[in-house]
């Protein structure tokens, strides 16, 4: 005897995420990050901007409603001290959430404190490899693991030309900067393969708090300008980009003075 068995019913498959434009900015209070959130918003981005002071963000909030926007752009705004990196999986989830998945990811914070030419301030030191190093790998982890898994974004990097060489005047600010650098290229050469994104931009001088009374600059841009061009070349796939683009010149030069002189230089 044979038992007849009910048709199954077909499988519905999980809906699977699609591409939009839905952004996450980490480091936007002020700067080339904020400067970044108020492009994607007036771009008909719907962008959440991550920092620690809440007033600018409010601020940032406030500007970007009153932004002409194409196509219905929105910004949400979360507090968040990246130092405190065991809080990123469930922010990042949330924010994404919130956006309805994620598109792109910028990491953008970072510190630069003033570092006496015989300074060596262990805590200091720390601070900037918690913010700069510790802050970019928790938030770069969580980009990566859901981009891996939906098949598709961009993680971009704030980096610096100060990550190429290792200067007397910021001995770890550089340093974190090259440690971005090759996480970064890792990132990219894991997630090519399926079709994720990782862009590492090196800018020179922006007109930034950062920057604030360190006198005349060369090639100093304004942080829109900046913006701009990191824009750019996250949407060319650029795997590593000099923001304005003549500072690659400069690298190849840094790069390539013998140790026995760079060491005689004042930078
Ligand atoms: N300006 C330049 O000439 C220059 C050149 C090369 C590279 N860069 C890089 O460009 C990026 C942006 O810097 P910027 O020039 O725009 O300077 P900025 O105006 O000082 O911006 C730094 C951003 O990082 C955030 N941040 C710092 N510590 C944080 C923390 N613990 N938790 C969360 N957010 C934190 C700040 O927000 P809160 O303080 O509100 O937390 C702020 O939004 C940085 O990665 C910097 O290294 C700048």
């Amino acid at each position: 005897m044979t038992t007849a068995t009910a048709p199954r019913p077909p499988e519905t498959p999980a809906r699977a995420a699609t591409p939009g434009k839905r952004a996450l900015v980490v480091g936007a209070s002020s700067g080339i990050g904020a400067a970044l959130a108020k492009r994607l918003v007036a771009e008909g981005w719907q962008v959440a901007a991550v920092a620690r002071r809440a007033e600018l963000l409010d601020l940032l909030a406030a500007e970007c409603a009153k932004l002409p926007r194409a196509g219905g752009g929105g910004l949400v705004t979360a507090v968040h001290d990246v130092a405190r990196a065991h809080e990123v999986p469930e922010l990042f989830e949330r924010l994404a959430r919130e956006l309805g998945g994620l598109d792109l990811v910028v990491y953008a914070a970072a510190v630069m404190p003033k570092v006496a030419k015989d300074e060596y301030d262990t805590e200091k030191d720390l601070e900037q490899l918690a913010v700069n190093v510790g802050g970019c790998i928790a938030w770069g982890n969580a980009a990566a693991r859901l981009f891996q898994s939906q098949r598709f974004g961009t993680l971009v990097g704030i980096s610096s030309i100060a990550g190429e060489r290792g200067r007397k005047g910021a001995p770890v600010y550089g340093t974190t900067k090259a440690a971005m650098n090759t996480y970064l290229e890792a990132l990219r050469n894991r997630l090519s393969e399926c079709g994720v994104h990782v862009c590492t931009i090196k800018p020179g001088f922006v007109d930034t708090d950062m920057t604030k009374g360190m006198g005349k600059l060369l090639w100093l841009i304004s942080a829109d300008e900046a913006a701009r061009l990191i824009l750019k070349a996250a949407r060319a796939r650029a795997n590593e980009r000099f923001v304005p683009r003549q500072w690659w010149i400069v690298a190849t030069v840094i790069k390539n003075i013998p140790s026995f002189l760079f060491k005689k230089l004042n930078v």
